[in-house]
């Protein structure tokens, strides 16, 4: 069937019964799917010649060695050779990759920016991308950076993939498209998508202006955490991510393919669309996620667990337990603890911490972080409630208390994350945020007894 808004009228594999129209759900899983009626060989990856003229190519996300592998089998008009010619060196200033660490820039403090504006300029994905931090090193494929997007404009023949990352995209305003040699993903704030290193696609922009942030992960890729003994279920549910079924587009119009390779943009020129994959199987695919049926696990006695417990995806470092970046999500729940000092208590992290709102009040910080604004609170440096928040919260009288219209998130890495001139010197920052804390009373006056 075809997808009743899509512009560009890609020919779309029909769903299998009983899922969500265009997806197929489940985390990971060895999907098929065709857009063309046999299409997809059976029993085999490669015959001598494959259906409608098609070539076999396989895209492989881990080494061939990888245990489990990821890789996925497509069966294309053209292979991937027809849409890569001679590359040029472009320059997208506002989109850094790690180590981008700049004498001027301190990136040593608590911060906090208000939601970047919109400007009239009109901008794509790749023009309208501002890096805020960077992490690790993008050629030695370690640690992550920070992105807002602000999209107004739709890719137009115009098609891009990164070779260094996988990207995570949490949109908080607008409705982007997402047109991707795999099938097609429309997302939405309360959404988020998984984009795989290596995968050609465009964005379209069904409703603007867009904007969002984006966790360029450049190591291992996300993963569902273990729950440990939470056991099988609640946190989020393999079922709930959503692969897109197959779709093309036979398109023979002059096109240009972006590339970010090793923190550099190149572009190439081509004469068709390469959204070209008529069928496909494999483990190796974009998603998405509704973050809605996140299932919240919490306190139900007393005392506050450590936020992991909030962790929707996981993306691993060498070193178990400890992520090259963590992805945490703050939602509505209900708080029940008993004789219990509810919001996240004061704290340093090895971990550097940069939280998005994507709506609502966060409990920690009645005011001031705003939706669509964000926060770092990088390696080992103090935070925790304000003022006002730490005042309430101490003389709250306990019952059962919905925490309603809030969804914030964090990107957590091992790694500490240095600022952008961007971040430092464009961005919205908050000058007064260190001064949040300022207020806060000494109330020790060594009286035993003393609440
Ligand atoms: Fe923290």
């Amino acid at each position: 069937m075809n997808h009743p808004t899509d512009p560009h009228k890609m020919t779309q594999a029909s769903t299998p019964v009983g899922t969500h129209a265009g997806y197929m759900p489940g985390f990971g899983n060895d999907f098929e799917t065709e857009a063309l009626p046999g299409a997809l060989p059976q029993g085999m990856n490669s015959p001598q010649r494959c259906n409608y003229g098609l070539y076999g190519e396989q895209l492989s996300g881990t080494a061939f060695t990888a245990n489990p592998p990821e890789r996925t089998w497509c069966y294309r008009i053209r292979p991937s050779v027809k849409h890569s010619h001679r590359y040029e060196k472009i320059d997208l200033p506002y989109w850094k990759s790690a180590p981008c660490v700049d004498p001027d820039v301190i990136s040593l403090g608590q911060y906090r920016w208000d939601a970047v504006p919109h400007s009239d300029q009109g901008l794509t994905w790749l023009t309208g991308m501002r890096t805020m931090t960077t992490a690790g090193d993008v050629n030695t494929q370690v640690g992550m950076a920070s992105h807002i997007y602000l999209v107004t404009e739709s890719m137009e023949d115009a098609y891009f993939f990164s070779t260094d990352s996988e990207l995570l995209v949490v949109p908080q305003e607008g409705r982007l498209r997402f047109a991707t040699e795999l099938g097609i993903i429309d997302l939405e704030p309360k959404e988020i998508a998984i984009i795989p290193r290596g995968l050609v696609y465009r964005v379209e922009v069904l409703e603007g202006p867009a904007r969002g942030f984006v966790c360029e992960n450049y190591g291992q890729k996300f993963e569902m955490p273990g729950r440990g003994p939470i056991g099988a279920n609640c946190m989020a549910n393999p079922r709930d991510f959503k692969a897109p079924v197959a779709a093309f587009e036979d398109r023979e119009v002059p096109s240009t393919v972006t590339v970010k390779w090793c923190g550099q943009f190149h572009t190439t020129k081509i004469d068709q669309s390469p959204l070209d994959v008529v069928a496909w199987h494999g483990n190796y695919a974009p998603y998405k996620y509704d973050l809605r049926t996140y299932c919240p696990v919490g306190a139900i006695l007393f005392d506050h667990p450590d936020p992991s417990i909030f962790t929707v995806l996981t993306a691993p470092s060498g070193q178990p337990g400890t992520a090259n970046i963590d992805f945490v999500l703050f939602r509505e729940r209900w708080m029940v603890a008993e004789d219990t000092f509810r919001p996240p208590w004061y704290h340093k992290n090895i971990m550097s911490e940069l939280m998005g709102n994507i709506y609502g009040q966060y409990d920690a910080k009645p005011q001031g972080f705003v939706p669509g604004g964000m926060s770092l609170h990088n390696m080992m440096l103090p935070h925790g409630p304000d003022r006002e928040a730490f005042e309430k919260a101490s003389k709250a009288n306990l019952g059962p208390d919905k925490l309603d219209n809030t969804m914030s998130f964090m990107f957590e890495t091992r790694f500490p994350q240095h600022l952008t001139p961007f971040a430092a010197n464009e961005a919205p920052l908050q000058d007064d945020y260190i001064d949040c804390w300022t207020s806060l009373e000494k109330k020790f006056d060594g009286t035993p007894g003393k609440k």
